[in-house]
């Protein structure tokens, strides 16, 4: 007696784009055959020139009905769709700050859903999220669930939707054109940083915005004086930072000492430890770290640098923050909230020595902005990456001759 075949669950999908070059066509198959699932190719029309769009419509199938939709939802987020296109169901919040069950939830890539026969663009995009609709305007936008509100129309199940990936760059065959996490202490990093200078002073001479996300080691390592170079020179739109960053480079502009370690000579200093303390004391004594660059109490350094040059800043407070500094945002969900708004139009986003900070705003960030991470520790980017923020270029160095190099290349 033959063998009893399993009967087959099948859904056609189609593919388009630069799926070829961008490699989105072979991680769809890699992905279906990797999960028991399997394919059949119907047609495929591939582009002649490295502008020309392809095609890919195809069968996936799979044992069960439950297998093939998880298949669906993996290869969709390398922009598979299925031929039979409905409109996205929309099913009301029943309460604020928590989605409907069953809830699409977003990636960081950039995604559409389908309203009344028409793709319409998600705003804000963001991974994690969900997707709140508004049906009079016709627009969409990712909210993260404590900002959702009862009425809010919600996206949920994955039909309906459609992630647009990022494609490899074809215009600038740069380090970023790549988009993989390329994490190695061993790799040349001159020409690495010759491309971040590129990439940054593209965005500063363009309509690109930089944002840099930075954590106390730039003081610690004596880096600040390139830092502010940077900021100086109109390569940071935006800085993202805890309570350490701004305290030590407050601390070094007060007491000439990070940590209590002396920046001239590098041995400690008496009581020196106290610093950081007596430096957020008297900033909350001013008011504010604009208060006190207004009333002529802090004359340089990074903060000095931001406010002199109107460059807004966030600083995110955590569990071990002493003081904290006035300006410091203690409840997390608000900070967020204004790190959102900050990050609209960021283009390049270069993370320094900070995993908590890192992380956190490489959740925020939608796949499209290049991000760069340098740390010392090759785990920081490996996490970075894991988490999600696929398209991090990283570095694994010390800060110091990381900032030293980038400010050489962009004096030249
Ligand atoms: N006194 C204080 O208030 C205080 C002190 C420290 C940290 N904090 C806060 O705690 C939170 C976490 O702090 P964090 O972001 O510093 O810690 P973190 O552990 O998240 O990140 C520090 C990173 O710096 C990297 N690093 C260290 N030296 C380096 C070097 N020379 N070159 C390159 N990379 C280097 C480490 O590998 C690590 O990944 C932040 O919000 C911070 O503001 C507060």
């Amino acid at each position: 007696m033959p063998a009893e075949r399993p009967s087959e669950f099948v859904e056609e999908i189609e593919l388009e784009g630069h799926i070829i070059d961008s490699l989105l066509l072979p991680k769809v198959l890699d992905e279906i055959t990797n999960r028991g699932g399997r394919f059949e190719l119907k047609d495929v029309q591939i582009g002649h020139n490295r502008s020309d769009p392809s095609y890919a419509r195809l069968t996936v199938s799979a044992d069960s009905q439950q297998a093939l939709e998880e298949l669906l939802q993996r290869i969709a987020r390398h922009g598979a769709v299925p031929l039979d296109k409905q409109d996205c169901r929309l099913v009301e919040a029943d309460m604020d700050g928590a989605f409907p069950e069953g809830f699409y939830a977003t990636t960081n890539q950039d995604t559409e859903i389908r309203l009344d026969g028409q793709w319409i663009p998600i705003a804000r995009q963001e991974m994690d999220c969900g997707v709140r609709v508004d049906r009079q305007r016709r627009t969409a936008e990712c909210v993260p669930m404590s900002d959702v509100k009862t009425g809010d129309a919600i996206v949920v199940g994955r039909s309906g939707t459609r992630v647009r990936p990022v494609e490899r760059d074809r215009i600038t065959r740069d380090a970023f054109s790549f988009m993989h996490s390329t994490v190695s202490s061993e790799k040349p990093k001159g020409v690495t940083v010759r491309e971040i200078a590129a990439a940054m002073r593209r965005a500063r001479d363009g309509d690109g915005k930089i944002l840099v996300v930075g954590g106390p080691a730039i003081v610690h390592t004596g880096s600040r004086e390139h830092f502010s170079y940077l900021i100086r020179s109109g390569y940071v739109n935006v800085l993202f930072a805890g309570n350490a960053l701004a305290t030590h480079d407050i601390e070094q502009s007060l007491f000439e000492t990070s940590l209590g370690i002396s920046m001239e000579h590098g041995g400690s200093i008496e009581e020196g430890h106290e610093h950081h303390l007596r430096s957020i004391n008297r900033i909350r004594r001013a008011g504010s770290i604009r208060q006190a660059v207004e009333a002529g109490l802090l004359t340089r350094g990074i903060m000095y640098e931001c406010v002199s040059n109107n460059v807004p800043y966030l600083l995110a407070g955590s569990i071990r923050d002493d003081g904290p500094l006035p300006d410091v945002i203690t409840d997390v969900v608000e900070a967020q909230r204004k790190m959102r708004e900050l990050i609209e139009g960021v283009t390049f986003a270069l993370m320094i020595a900070t995993t908590l900070h890192s992380i956190a705003v490489g959740n925020l960030l939608p796949a499209r902005v290049k991000v760069v991470c340098v740390d010392i520790n090759p785990a920081t980017v490996v996490k970075l990456a894991d988490r999600g923020t696929f398209q991090t270029i990283g570095l694994v160095t010390d800060v110091e001759p990381f900032l030293r190099v980038l400010v050489d290349e962009l004096r030249q």
